[in-house]
C-alpha cells in the first residue's frame, strides 16, 4: 500500500483538529494504519519550540523570526515522525504544515513570501499529496477558536482583520496549486465536512 501524505490547512478555529481526528479513524475504517500529528509540533522538539511560538504577546516574535522557528520545528518534525511513518507504508495526517507558513507568516505580515519560500526550499522542500484546506468566515472562526480559551491564542489575538487576510492567503493557495489542494467548505455541520474529506481522500486512494 503506497501511503498517503495529508494536510488539514484553516483559519484558526475552523475546525481542523475534529476533522484531522475523524479522517484518521475513516482511514482506519478503510484498514489502514494512519498517524496522526500536527504543527508546530509533533515531535518531541518541535513541540517544545511549540511553546515558544503560540505563547505569549502577539509581537513578541518578528515575522521573520517565526519563520525560522516555524521552519525549525516543521525540519524536526519531519525527521523523526512524518518521514519514518511514511519510510513504513503509514499515512500521515497533519494538522498544518508549511501553507500555514506561506499564509500566516509570508501574507499577513509584510510581503515576506519570498522568504519563506526560500527557508523552505532550503530546509524542508517537502509538500503533502494532498492539501485540504478547512474554508469558513472568519467571525464564526474567531469565535470557537477564542472560546476554547486555551491559552494558546497569540494567532487569534491578531484579531478579525488578520483572520480575513488569512482566509484570503489561503484561498490564493488553492488556485495557485490546484492538483493538491481542495477547498472545503467548513461552515457546515461536522457530520457534512467530514463526509466530503473521506470522498475527497477515497478518490486519491483509488487513482493510486
Ligand atoms: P494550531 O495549533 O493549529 O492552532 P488552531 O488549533 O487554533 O488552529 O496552530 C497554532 C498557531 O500557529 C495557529 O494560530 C497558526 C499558527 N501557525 C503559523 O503562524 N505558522 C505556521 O507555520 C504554523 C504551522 C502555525
Amino acid at each position: 500500500m503506497s501511503p498517503l501524505f495529508i494536510s488539514l490547512e484553516g483559519i484558526d478555529g475552523s475546525g481542523k483538529s475534529t476533522q484531522t481526528q475523524r479522517l484518521v479513524e475513516w482511514l482506519q475504517t478503510q484498514g489502514r494504519d494512519p498517524v496522526r500529528t500536527r504543527e508546530p509540533g509533533g515531535s518531541a522538539g518541535a513541540e517544545e519550540i511549540r511553546r515558544l511560538l503560540v505563547e505569549g504577546d502577539p509581537d513578541r516574535w518578528s515575522a521573520e523570526t517565526e519563520i525560522l522557528l516555524f521552519t525549525a520545528a516543521r525540519r524536526d518534525h519531519l525527521e523523526r515522525t512524518i518521514r519514518p511513518a511514511l519510510a513504513a507504508g503509514r499515512d500521515v495526517v497533519t494538522d498544518r504544515f508549511a501553507d500555514s507558513t506561506r499564509v500566516y507568516q509570508g501574507a499577513t505580515r509584510g510581503d515576506l513570501r519570498g522568504l519563506v519560500d526560500r527557508i523552505h526550499a532550503a530546509a524542508i522542500d517537502v509538500e503533502p499529496d494532498l492539501t485540504l484546506i478547512l474554508d469558513m468566515d472568519p467571525e464564526l472562526a474567531l469565535s470557537r477558536g477564542l472560546a476554547r480559551d486555551s491559552g494558546e491564542d497569540r494567532f487569534e489575538d491578531f484579531g478579525l482583520p488578520f483572520q480575513q487576510k488569512l482566509r484570503a492567503g489561503f484561498r490564493e493557495l488553492a488556485s495557485e496549486a490546484p492538483e493538491r489542494c481542495v477547498l472545503v467548505d467548513a461552515s457546515t455541520d461536522p457530520d457534512t465536512i467530514s463526509g466530503t474529506l473521506s470522498q475527497i481522500v477515497a478518490e486519491r486512494l483509488s487513482r493510486r
